[in-house]
C-alpha cells in the first residue's frame, strides 16, 4: 500500500511509480508541504528496488504546476525564502542524482517552479495545450529552484535568457522546437505516452541506465576531460554486471534480453 499524502497522488503501474501533484485549486503550486512530500515520495521510490521508473505529472488538464505558491510570499522573510529555495534545489537536485529515470508528463501550465521541476527530469512529454515559462521576473523576483542554471544547460544561454529575463510563456510546440521537451502529444494520450516511454525504460538494464544518466548529469557539469573519466569509470563498472553478460548472450543467440538489474 502506498503512503497517503496531503498534496500528492501516488499510483503504481507495474514497475512504474506515478506521482501526481495534487493542489488543483492552486494550479498545483508548491507550498512547503508539497515540496516535502515530493521529496519523501522520491526518496521512497529510489529505495524501492521494484520501482524502475518514475513519472511526475499534475492533477487535471490545466496545470502541471504554476510554480511556488505566491499566496505565501507576503509573509515570507528573506531567510524563509532562502530556505525554501534551498529545499526546492535539494529536491529537484535529488531527481538528477536518482538512479532511476524520471519522466515529466506536462499536462498544462509548467511555470516557475513547475518548469524548474520539469527541467530536472530526464524526459519531458508535453500535452499540446501546455505552456511553459519562468514568469518570476514579472513578480519582482528570479527563479530559485534551478531555473537560471538548468535551462542554460538544456537550451543554451540565448533561449534561457528569453525565458528568465523576459518572463513570457512558450507553447509546447515552441518548447519542442528549442529542445525543451522531447515530445508533444494530445492531452488524451499524455498518460499513455508517458507510460509507454516508462515501460520502454523498464525493459532496459537498470544499472547501465543509472550510469548513463549519472555520466550525463555529472559529466555535463565537469570539464570534458573529467567528464570522459567519469564515463570510463562508469562504463568499466557495467562489466561487473550480470545484465551485461545477458545483453551480450542475448545478442549472440538472437533473442530478447531479460535484464534483472544485477
Ligand atoms: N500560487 C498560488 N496560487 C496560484 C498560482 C501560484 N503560483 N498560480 C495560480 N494560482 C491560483 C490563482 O490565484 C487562482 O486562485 P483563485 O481561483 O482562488 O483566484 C487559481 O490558481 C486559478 O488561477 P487563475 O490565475 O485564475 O487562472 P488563469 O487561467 O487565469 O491563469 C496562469 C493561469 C497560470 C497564467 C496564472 O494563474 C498565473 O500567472 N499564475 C502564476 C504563475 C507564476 O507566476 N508562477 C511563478 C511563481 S514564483
Amino acid at each position: 500500500m502506498s503512503k497517503a499524502y496531503e498534496t500528492l497522488k501516488i499510483e503504481r503501474v507495474d514497475n512504474i511509480l506515478i506521482i501526481t501533484l495534487n493542489r488543483p485549486h492552486r494550479l498545483n503550486a508548491f507550498n512547503d508541504v508539497m515540496m516535502e512530500e515530493l521529496y519523501d515520495a522520491l526518496v521512497n521510490a529510489e529505495r524501492d528496488p521494484s520501482i524502475r521508473c518514475v513519472i511526475i505529472t499534475g492533477e487535471g488538464d490545466r496545470a502541471f504546476s504554476a510554480g511556488a505558491d505566491i499566496t505565501a510570499f507576503p509573509k515570507a522573510t528573506p531567510v524563509m525564502a532562502e530556505e525554501f529555495s534551498r529545499l526546492g534545489q535539494e529536491v529537484f537536485g535529488f531527481i538528477e542524482r536518482m538512479s532511476k529515470p524520471v519522466i515529466a508528463a506536462i499536462n498544462g501550465f509548467a511555470l516557475g517552479g513547475g518548469l524548474e521541476l520539469v527541467a530536472a527530469c530526464d524526459f519531458r512529454i508535453a500535452a499540446e495545450h501546455a505552456e511553459l515559462g519562468q514568469p518570476e521576473i514579472n513578480l519582482g523576483l528570479i527563479p530559485g529552484w534551478g531555473g537560471t542554471q538548468r535551462l542554460v544547460r538544456l537550451i543554451g544561454i540565448a533561449k534561457a535568457k528569453e525565458l528568465v529575463m523576459l518572463g513570457g510563456r512558450i507553447s509546447a510546440e515552441e518548447a519542442l522546437k528549442i529542445g525543451l521537451v522531447n515530445k508533444v502529444v494530445h492531452y488524451d494520450n499524455l498518460r499513455e505516452e508517458a507510460i509507454k516511454l516508462a515501460q520502454r525504460l523498464c525493459e532496459l538494464p537498470p544499472i547501465a541506465l543509472r550510469y548513463a544518466k549519472l555520466a550525463i548529469n555529472f559529466g555535463s557539469q565537469a570539464p570534458l576531460e573529467a567528464g570522459l573519466r567519469i564515463e570510463s569509470a562508469f562504463m568499466g563498472l557495467t562489466f561487473s554486471t550480470e545484465d551485461l553478460k545477458e545483453g551480450v548472450e542475448a545478442f549472440m543467440s538472437r533473442r530478447k534480453p531479460q535484464f534483472k538489474g544485477r
